[in-house]
């Protein structure tokens, strides 16, 4: 009874916030977006008036204001997200300042993704920077190191399990072959580069990845397990679990949303009816679940911690899955569609609100991100590839 009461209520504010999305407006979050842009730039700039376009912005804590910065190196999983948020920028704005940083800071990646892959993450690095800098430049260089990056990030396939493996260093303590879900976004590397290069072997690593992935990564209602572990050698399934979630059985949300985003993405470059039906399959458990455990469109970090509204939220999350919605409401027929785009509205909306935006708290664009709880890090924080997903949806809704 009592949560039959509770998920009334939820419903309540839920309605409530869809009437609010009508206010939302993408050309003013755009703007912000690039004020809080200049803004970094101009505190990166410090007081030596020069970029260190080696260090990369990462996470802003609750009592900073300015993005702590890591250095850029393979093992720095998101290097490559501020260099797409100003490739991204640039692309609204049209700021030569901007430009000149996003080169600086993408080429300044040059070393980190020419060097042997550490892990998986060379996608995301390569992905949101020389990809990106190559769409909006044409630069032939740029989609020569992204080739190559490609290349590399496929000796991690392993072709008796069929998934890359993504995190080479745990393959002794978790005792095998290790796949996570957010493996699946690097795939678009794989595909884009086969499409490139006329590659046959790199297409079907991605395809086979997705498929081995979908296959035993998932339980019987679409949500994930964070990670599967094989056996190496003969390359069969041995078990689901988490690293980052609440429980091996609970959603974790950002690993769901790695997978809503990463079947669209799949579905792009197929156009396997398998895949788009699977992406909506893991789209709609994660949106359930959602109505069923928030207050608006941003879930908890983990649907299932058990102290609900009191554990902190996922705004990355959120920003990952309207830009997926925003993609895979145009592979969709009629109402199926409309809801998509509807909820990826509602989404951005709720993260436009003063409740996420920073403003002038710091320069970042969202507050509210989860990096690792279990590990304690980056928990209620302004985290970099949050504002990068948020500002890729800004700028599908746009388009
Ligand atoms: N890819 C690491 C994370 O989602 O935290």
């Amino acid at each position: 009874m009592k949560k039959f009461l509770w998920s009334i209520m939820l419903c309540f504010l839920m309605s409530c916030q869809q009437q609010q999305s009508s206010d939302f407006c993408v050309d003013e979050a755009l703007d912000y977006c690039s004020d809080q842009v200049n803004r970094a730039l101009t505190s990166l700039r410090d007081s030596t008036d020069a970029y260190d376009f080696t260090m990369m912005p990462r996470n802003i804590l609750e009592q900073d204001s300015v993005w702590n910065c890591r250095k850029a190196c393979s093992e720095e999983w998101c290097s490559g997200f501020w260099p797409g948020i100003l490739w991204m920028t640039f692309s609204h704005n049209h700021n030569e300042d901007v430009w000149e940083a996003a080169e600086g800071y993408t080429e300044a990646l040059i070393p980190v993704v020419e060097a042997p892959v550490y892990d998986h993450d060379l996608g995301f690095i390569t992905i949101n920077s020389f990809m990106k800098g190559y769409e909006v430049t044409h630069k032939e260089h740029y989609r020569e190191i992204a080739l190559r990056a490609a290349e590399s990030l496929a000796t991690l396939f392993n072709p008796t399990v069929g998934t890359i493996l993504s995190w080479p260093r745990h393959v002794k303590d978790f005792g095998g072959h290790n796949t996570i879900m957010d493996n699946m976004m690097n795939l678009e590397l794989l595909f884009w580069a086969a499409r490139e290069m006329k590659s046959e072997k790199l297409y079907h690593i991605a395809i086979s990845h997705a498929e081995t992935t979908m296959n035993n990564q998932f339980r019987e209602d679409g949500s994930c397990y964070h990670v599967a572990l094989y056996d190496t050698l003969d390359g069969h399934f041995i078990k689901g679990f988490t690293h980052q979630g609440y429980a091996d059985s609970s959603m974790w949300s950002r690993g769901q949303s790695w997978a809503i985003y990463g079947y669209t993405m799949v579905y792009r470059y197929s156009k396997d009816a398998r895949f788009l039906e699977f992406a909506q399959k893991v789209t709609d458990i994660y949106l359930q679940r959602l109505h069923e455990t928030s207050d608006d469109m941003v879930p908890l970090w983990d649907m299932d911690d058990p102290r609900g509204l009191e554990a902190p939220k996922d705004a990355s999350a959120a920003c990952v899955v309207a830009s997926a919605l925003l993609e895979l409401r145009k592979y969709v027929d009629g109402e199926k569609s409309k809801e998509y785009r509807s909820k990826a509205e509602q989404m951005l909306c709720d993260l436009s609100s003063d409740r996420y935006q920073s403003r002038e708290k710091n320069v970042a664009f969202l507050m509210h991100s989860t990096g690792h709880h279990p590990a304690g890090s980056e928990i209620d924080a302004s985290i970099i590839y949050a504002d990068y997903y948020y500002l890729e949806a800004l700028l599908r809704l746009k388009e």
